[in-house]
């Protein structure tokens, strides 16, 4: 009796048609495919293929002149892809078994040892890490613009005050330079989320196969040397079910994505009218289509926006995992999207606001200007008090009876002359009046990581040592970050 042929009948053609009387219709195909989303995964795929081909013919488990064939077989299928001359059909399902197929239609019966000792749970998992290896590296040449222009504008402008708030109150005086710094720190751990999320990825799956191992005597160690691993998955069956990788670069992405949100939060805060701080480049801002006067921060609200997006791309991924029997399950298929779309959307945001910032226009004046308003040196004045022996607590009380004052007769407390202060306290010195300058107050706040321009020039230099550091770990890896 011979068994009926369904992939020769016309049907769709499935990789297990061995197995099946029939196949897949048309929605199944539609639905069950992964290949719209994973076929940008085509060069980890074949990279991977080629590793695996040439090690499974030194370990003599397929003909040498197969895996030649392999391979150039597979370099051909990369550089049609790349040329835009290869035409991917949804009925291969996903990219492994779209390039696998298209190789046998190239090379014949070669090809079809391509898959020995391996599965798509293996080979899925291995293009992953290869993605997930080069992503890191990718943001984090990225990242490196970010933190490029933090410190250019504290470069450019290390003696420009502003107000620092807290509760968006006026709190106290700060170096510009030194607010900048902030978010340069804040971006400097994303770039170490990176780099966790780069070693997480750091391993070979490959040679796991399904889920159990193999009985063919393949050498992962190979495999991994060739793939650029460092080290190879301990565990067959937490090699194909393991996404932690994918997590941990999800999170990098979306813990990044909220500090660009809060930068671009503050971007669109001081370019309106009532702050003044920034103007936008022209070239980074839009206009409105009815009102001629607008200037409008659309791409850094987009960057804020899009930040929602990344914050469901982790919780969306996370949700698929958690309740996943081990090992391989299918709906693991729908790890992609979400870390594709973290990575992308992270990746352009970085983009935006690095020209941002890079054209940034810094309107000292108006800064400077703030900082005088809000009462800010209250806390200096408090100080000298209690400098002088004035419990702290005291000290606080009298001058805030002072700020009230000025704030019923609309006064500043640099008008304050010296008589005033100390009919409020004789332990006022006769130089007390100067406690107010602005400029004296920041260089006042010495101590380490505080705002004084000899501190803030401290960690400029700290920060440029930092940057370098990562350009140094970039290069390490064969990555440039220009
Ligand atoms: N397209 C699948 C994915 O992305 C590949 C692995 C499929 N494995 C399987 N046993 N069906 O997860």
């Amino acid at each position: 009796m011979t068994p009926e042929t369904p992939n020769s009948a016309g049907g769709a053609r499935t990789a297990w048609s061995g197995r099946f009387e029939a196949t897949p219709g048309e929605f199944q195909q539609r639905f069950g495919a992964s290949l719209p989303v994973d076929k940008r995964l085509y060069a980890e795929d074949i990279a991977g293929s080629i590793a695996h081909a040439r090690m499974l013919a030194k370990q003599g488990v397929i003909p040498l002149a197969d895996a030649e064939a392999i391979e150039a077989g597979l370099l051909g299928i990369l550089k049609d892809i790349e040329a835009g001359a290869f035409v991917f059909d949804i009925a291969d399902e996903d990219v492994h078994m779209a390039i696998e197929a298209e190789l046998t239609r190239r090379i014949g019966d070669a090809g079809k040892r391509l898959h020995t000792g391996r599965s798509r749970n293996d080979q899925v998992a291995t293009d992953a890490r290869l993605y997930a290896k080069r992503a890191a590296l990718e943001l984090t040449a990225l990242l490196g613009e970010v933190r490029v222009a933090l410190i250019g504008l504290a470069e450019r402008h290390p003696a420009v005050v502003m107000p620092g708030y807290t509760h968006l109150q006026k709190a106290q005086p700060v170096l510009f330079a030194h607010h900048m710094l902030a978010y340069f720190w804040m971006m400097t751990r994303d770039g170490e989320r990176l780099r966790h999320a780069y070693a997480a990825a750091d391993a070979l799956p490959l040679g796991s196969a399904a889920l159990a191992g193999t009985t063919f005597a393949i050498d992962r160690d190979a495999v991994a040397a060739e793939l650029g691993f460092a080290r190879v998955v301990p565990n067959s069956l937490d090699a194909v079910s393991d996404r932690d990788f994918l997590a941990d670069l999800t999170y990098a992405c979306a813990l990044g994505m909220v500090h660009l949100s809060r930068l671009a939060e503050e971007l669109i805060l001081w370019s309106t009218e009532e702050f003044g701080f920034v103007t936008l480049d022209d070239a980074w801002s839009t206009g409105s289509s009815i009102m001629p006067q607008k200037k409008n921060p659309d791409f850094a609200e987009l960057v804020r926006g899009k930040t929602g997006r990344a914050l469901g791309d982790l919780t969306a991924l996370l949700v698929t995992l958690k309740g996943l029997p081990l090992a391989y399950n299918k709906d693991m298929q729908e790890d992609k999207e979400p870390v594709f779309d973290a990575v992308d959307t992270y990746a352009g945001s970085l983009e935006a606001i690095a020209g941002m910032l890079s054209t940034l226009h810094v309107n000292a004046e108006r800064m400077r200007a703030g900082a005088l308003g809000g009462f800010m040196a209250a806390t200096d004045l408090a100080d000298h008090l209690a400098a002088r022996g004035v419990p702290f607590r005291e000290a606080h009380e009298v001058v805030g009876r002072l700020v009230l004052a000025c704030e019923r007769e609309g006064r500043t407390l640099q008008d304050l002359t010296l008589a005033e202060l100390q009919e409020a306290s004789p332990v006022f010195a006769d130089d007390a009046a100067g406690v107010v300058d602005i400029e004296a107050v920041v260089a006042r706040r010495d101590t380490f990581g505080g705002t004084a321009p000899a501190r803030v020039a401290e960690q400029l230099t700290a920060a440029r040592e930092a940057r370098a550091a990562d350009v140094a770990w970039l290069a390490a890896r064969g990555a440039v970050d220009d």
